[in-house]
This record gives structure tokens, C-alpha cells and sequence, in this order.
């Protein structure tokens, strides 16, 4: 079978931000999924790149739209590189073979006698890229998104909108899942029994867009961008073109922002039943994330940039977050606090002890090696509460009812974790039943090799982790043994692995771009809030502390021991430092761009033992090496003769 699943395609004058990533996070997570099942799938992502509002945003940053669309799009492209989002095709609008595709589809509408020439008079949103009526347009305001209109009255050609209303109500009638959730569905249905008038899909007063076809002989017109910019899931299959893929556009599945439905429920199906083309199966319409209640927006200053959170925290938690928090469909709120929790409760609580306990007595009592043989005679009722609930999340997942999808998921470690209280494997040994511990933790290993299937289209990169210490294949074959065929594995050999979801202690994230979060009940308190030298502000009464508060610090003096890089950080080492306590401490700080690890081997630095430990780029650090800075860079701080290690610096 063959899958198409595609993401909006993002306009180019805004950078990614939290808000682009959930639509494609999601996108990636339905093309594993679907791969799960052995189906063959074509995900496809990208940037808008043509229309007024672009044209604008180029020339007041001085830059020709192609350029500025080339550095955008760029930015698009490498933050889903770096999330090993699993695209099949990142396409561009402003790519040839796309706009041979529009024209080639604008060509064939026309002929059909969907397509005439007239003149459109009304308003505009260059903002929405959207057409309205005088009477829509209250007070010449956008109805969508509040910004001032513009009167347009210029010569244009429409496409019959009009005509595919009925059409249009049967479709939505006849498919009751065609948009999810089933509310949206409804918005959609009142909106075109409403009446549809036909829409201008050309425009002559600006250049930025894809040309007519030849054959048109109309030079002057350019095409509406939402025109150009939808054709873009077919143009990508190679729609009109050589070598195309359009077996891949059977049921194809679109997932989109609320903002956006209209364009995809209304005007899309629409043009496809103009072309001939298959309607999708489902279009999943979510809602909009928030900070503290208001739109992200780079004049609000409030824009929570992907990457950061995935740096701070890892695309998975990122990604499980994003998936977990808010019913899909609905607006959420995006808060640290909230994600912190998220992680210390779901993560490291419910899944990642369970690994470490499952490895931890698998290695103790039987060396890792965990025979099944037992698992059914003695735990039948746990096996069918599992059973239970793995057969539903096919359901959710197709429903795009994420959060429950997850929440039943996490019922399945549930089970697992509550066996483990229920049946005391340590006393189970004590008492010499051998052979319900063995069973035990057979089933154990079976919940979470069941779950680590359904885990992966969220969080690949634990999935796996899961799946290597169980020594099983998160394949399609996999799932047909484990979960259509409900197999129960002969035996597991455990690997072990690093802990999974350490608890995080402290934020990772400046709170710059947030609202003040409250701190974590494990969390220090907020740091000194005074002026620093560096920010240009002298020393005030507010920065002064007593000798009490300096005792607080417990800075010894320690000996770098080894010193290495941190994978994907250009700031960060990691070093392992000698403070005289018979063991070594592992420090990550920010020193790369100074220091070579190379030249740190065998120096000595001060060093604030006693600040709480936390978690940089998925390593401990477990104290802080003392640096100064000023314009030339960045100096460490040494005693003047070599100390002994640990020596108290006061
Ligand atoms: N270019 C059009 C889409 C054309 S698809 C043929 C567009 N681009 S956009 O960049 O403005 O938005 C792309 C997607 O990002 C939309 O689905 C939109 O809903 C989503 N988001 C933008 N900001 C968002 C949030 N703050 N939260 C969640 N998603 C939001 O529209």
C-alpha cells in the first residue's frame, strides 16, 4: 500500500518556530507509523515561497525575494535535517519543476472550462494572502488574523468555486473522518452550505509569483499564491511531468494548522475534483500553541525556538511534549514547568525506571538472560490487560487522538510497573520461585518490547534504545510477530544501556524569551537578579551579599584529568576533574571556544563544588568551573602555585 502524508508548506518570512515544528514532528511521526505497517510512504514538507506578503518581506530587508527565500527556506530545511525528520521530498515553490506542475494543472482547469477571465473587485489580506468581501471585511479589518486590508480591482481569472459546492457537501458527507477533529468538520460544512462564491486566482499588481501557462498568452498575471503553493502536493509527486509519482496520491493525508482548513477543505478538494484527482483521505487540523495564552510572534519577543528546547532537552522529549500535552485539535500552551514535569513524571518515572529496573534484576538474578517459558501460565491476566489495550491504539493514532494514544500507551508501563509492586520479584527470589521471577520479568521485557513498537512513531531515538537492550528490530516484521499476531518472545538476552530519562533537577533553557517559570520545587533559587559589570550596570546595594552568603560557596581548587568534546555543542567540554574526594567529577562547561581539550589536561582551576547537579546536551555536570571574561575572551581562574586537590578557596 502507499501512503502520502504532507505538512503545510511554511512561508518564508517568519523563522521556525515551535508551532512549525509540531505539524511536522507529526508529519514524521505518521511516516513511522504507517512504515510500521509495512506501507510504502511518501512524507513530504517544504517553504512557500512566492505571493505579495513575501515579495514585501524581501524588499524591506533589502534582498531580492529569491535570495530572501533561499536563506529562509535554508533555515526550514537544516532544523529538520538536524531533528532526523524522515522526508521524502522538501520541496520549494520556487523550484522549476513545481511551477511547470502549476502551470500544467492551471492549463488543464482551464480547458475544462473551470477556469474564465474577469475582474475581481474587494478586498485583500497580503498578511493571510486571502480574498474578502466588503462586508467580511469589518471596518476594511482581516477576519482572520485583525490586520488592515487592501482594495484591490484588478483584471483577474476565477475558477469556479461556485460550481463544486454540492460536490463539495456530498464529499463531506459521504467520508465522515475526511477532517478530524469531526468540530472542524462542521466549521467546514456551515461555511460552504453558506454559499461559495468563485475564487480570483491570478493577480497583475505584483511580480512574485509563477507566470500563467504560454498558452494563456497573458503575461501580466501571476498566480494566487495558495493556487501555487497547494498544486505543491501533487507538484512534488511530479504532477504533468516526466517520471511521475502519482501512484503515491491514492487516499493522501494532510495535516494542517487550524488557520489554514479553509484553504485545504474548501478550495483544495475543489481543485482536485476539477483535476481528477483522488480527495484526501484525511486532513488532521490542529490547533495553535501559545505562550502564557498569547500568539508567539518575533515583535512579542516570545518565540520559543525549536532547536533550543531540543538542545536543552532532546528532539524525542521535544517531540513527546509537543504529542502528550494538548488534545490534538486544541490551542495548548507552551511552558518549561510544564515539559520539566512531563519528563520527571511520564519519562523518567514510568518508563525510564522500569528499563533500569528490568535491567538491573534481569542482570542480578539471571545474567540477563530472561526465558518466557512461564510468562503465560503465571501472568495471563496481565498479558490480556496488555493485549487490551495494544489492539485499541491503531484507533486513536488513526483518529489523530495523539495525547490518548499516548496516555493508553502509558497504561501498558503501568501494568509493568504495578506487576513489579504486586509480585516483589526480590522476595519472589528469596522465596526461591525461580520460576515466577523469570516469568515475571519476562513480562516485563514483553511489555516493553510490545510498547517500544508503538513508542517509536513518538520517540524514535528511546524506542530504540529500548529496542537495542531487548535485542529486538523495531521493524515491520516485528510488529506483524508482536502485534497483529499477539506472539509472546521464547526469551530476551538484555543489553544493557545509559539510563534513559535521568530526572532533570533545573531548567535547561534561558527564561529570556518565557514569562518568568516558577522555579522546580528541586530547583535552586533564582539566580542573583542584580546588574552584572558586563551588562553595563555598576555594582549597587542590590548586589552587595554578607560574608554568610559568600560561605555558602564551597570552591575547591581540582585537576582537569580529561577533557573531550561534546558531540553537536561548539561551546561545551566535558571535563573529568580531580577534587581530591577519591573519585572524579564530571564537569560540561562552557569553554570550548578558549580552551583545547587538549591544554586543559593537567591544569588547575577553581571549582564550585557545591551547586546542584544538572543535565547539559544529555550529560551530568556536576559542579561549575570558574572562568572570567571580558571583550579578549575567556580566562580560567588558577591559584598562583599548585594546590593540593581540593584545596578550599576562600
Ligand atoms: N504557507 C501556508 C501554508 C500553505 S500549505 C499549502 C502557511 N504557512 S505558515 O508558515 O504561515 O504556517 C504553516 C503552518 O504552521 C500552518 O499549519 C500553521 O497553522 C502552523 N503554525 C504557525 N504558527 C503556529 C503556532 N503558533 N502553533 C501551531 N501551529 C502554527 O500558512
Amino acid at each position: 500500500m502507499k501512503t502520502f502524508i504532507s505538512t503545510p508548506i511554511y512561508y518564508v518570512n517568519d523563522i521556525p518556530h515551535i508551532g512549525h515544528a509540531y505539524t511536522t514532528l507529526i508529519g514524521d511521526m505518521l511516516k513511522k507509523y504507517h512504515q510500521l505497517l509495512g506501507e510504502e510512504v511518501f512524507f513530504l514538507t517544504g517553504t512557500d515561497e512566492h505571493g505579495q506578503k513575501i515579495e514585501q518581506s524581501a524588499l524591506s530587508k533589502g534582498k531580492t525575494p529569491q535570495e530572501y527565500a533561499d536563506d529562509i527556506s535554508a533555515k526550514f530545511k537544516n532544523l529538520w535535517d538536524s531533528f532526523g525528520i524522515d522526508y521524502d521530498c522538501f520541496i520549494r515553490t520556487t523550484d522549476m519543476k513545481h511551477c511547470e506542475s502549476v502551470q500544467k494543472a492551471f492549463e488543464t482547469m482551464y480547458q475544462k472550462g473551470d477556469i474564465y477571465k474577469g475582474e475581481y473587485e474587494g478586498r485583500y489580506c497580503v498578511s493571510c494572502e486571502s480574498f474578502f468581501t466588503d462586508m467580511q471585511a469589518v471596518g476594511g479589518k482581516c477576519p482572520d488574523c485583525g490586520k488592515d486590508t487592501i482594495v484591490l480591482r484588478e483584471e483577474s481569472y476565477f475558477f469556479a468555486l461556485s460550481k463544486y459546492q454540492d460536490r463539495l457537501l456530498q464529499w463531506y458527507a459521504e467520508q465522515p473522518d475526511c477532517i478530524l477533529p469531526a468540530h472542524k468538520k462542521t466549521e467546514v460544512v456551515r461555511f460552504v452550505e453558506s454559499g461559495l462564491r468563485d475564487l480570483s486566482i491570478t493577480r497583475t499588481s505584483f511580480q512574485w509569483g509563477i507566470k500563467l501557462p504560454k498558452s494563456l498568452q497573458d503575461p501580466k498575471h501571476v498566480m494566487y499564491v495558495w493556487l501555487d503553493a497547494l498544486l505543491n502536493y501533487v507538484s512534488a509527486l511530479g504532477y504533468g511531468g516526466e517520471g511521475e509519482k502519482m501512484d503515491f496520491w491514492q487516499a493522501p493525508i494532510h495535516i494542517v494548522g487550524k488557520d489554514i482548513l479553509r484553504f485545504h477543505a474548501v478550495y483544495w478538494p475543489a481543485f482536485l475534483m476539477s483535476l481528477g484527482l483522488a480527495l484526501p483521505k484525511h486532513i488532521y487540523v490542529h490547533g495553535w500553541w501559545t505562550i502564557d495564552g498569547v500568539k508567539m510572534s518575533k515583535s512579542l519577543g516570545n518565540v520559543i525556538d525549536p532547536k533550543e528546547v531540543a538542545c536543552a532537552y532532546s528532539v524525542d522529549i521535544l517531540r513527546y511534549f509537543l504529542m502528550r500535552e494538548v488534545p490534538f485539535g486544541q490551542d495548548g500552551d507552551f511552558s518549561q514547568k510544564a515539559l520539566v514535569e512531563r519528563i520527571n513524571a511520564d519519562l523518567s518515572n514510568d518508563l525510564g525506571n522500569l528499563v533500569n529496573r528490568l535491567i538491573g534484576m534481569g542482570e542480578k538474578y539471571f545474567d540477563g538472560k530472561i526465558s518466557l517459558a512461564d510468562t503465560a501460565r503465571f501472568y495471563s491476566s496481565e498479558l490480556a490487560m496488555l493485549d487490551g489495550i495494544l489492539e485499541k491504539l491503531p484507533v486513536w493514532i488513526e483518529e489523530m487522538q495523539l495525547s490518548r494514544y499516548i496516555e493508553e500507551l502509558w497504561r501498558a508501563f503501568v501494568i509493568a510497573n504495578g506487576a513489579i509492586s504486586k509480585y516483589e520479584p526480590w522476595n519472589l527470589m528469596k522465596q526461591n520461585k525461580i520460576q515466577e521471577t523469570q516469568a515475571l520479568l519476562g513480562l516485563i521485557a514483553t511489555i516493553l518490547a510490545k510498547a517500544s513498537l508503538y513508542l517509536y512513531p513518538i520517540m524514535p531515538a528511546a524506542a530504540k534504545k529500548i529496542a537495542h537492550c531487548l535485542q529486538i528490530d523495531l521493524t515491520p516484521k516485528t510488529y506483524h510477530q508482536l502485534i497483529t499476531q499477539k506472539a509472546l518472545p521464547q526469551s530476551f538476552t538484555l543489553q544493557k544501556i545509559e539510563p534513559l530519562f535521568p530526572k532533570v533537577e533545573s531548567y535547561q533553557m534561558p527564561q529570556s524569551h518565557l514569562s518568568p517559570t516558577p522555579p522546580l520545587h528541586t530547583a535552586p533559587k533564582p539566580q542573583d537578579q542584580s546588574p552584572k559589570p558586563s551588562d553595563g550596570g555598576g555594582l549597587s546595594d542590590q548586589a552587595l551579599i554578607g560574608i554568610d552568603d559568600f560561605a555558602k560557596l564551597d570552591i575547591r581548587i581540582g585537576t582537569i584529568v580529561t577533557a573531550s568534546k561534546i558531540e553537536k555543542s561548539d561551546k561545551l567540554l566535558k571535563l573529568q576533574i580531580d577534587l581530591g574526594e577519591g573519585r572524579l567529577r564530571q564537569i560540561v562547561s562552557g569553554i570550548a571556544k578558549s580552551y583545547t581539550p587538549q591544554e586543559l589536561i593537567g591544569t588547575q582551576v577553581c571549582v564550585l563544588a557545591n551547586l546542584k547537579s544538572v543535565k547539559l546536551m544529555g550529560e551530568m555536570s556536576e559542579g561549575m568551573v570558574l572562568a572570567s571574561k571580558d571583550k579578549k575572551g575567556l580566562s580560567l581562574l588558577c591559584a598562583t602555585a599548585v594546590k593540593e586537590n581540593g584545596s578550599k578557596v576562600s
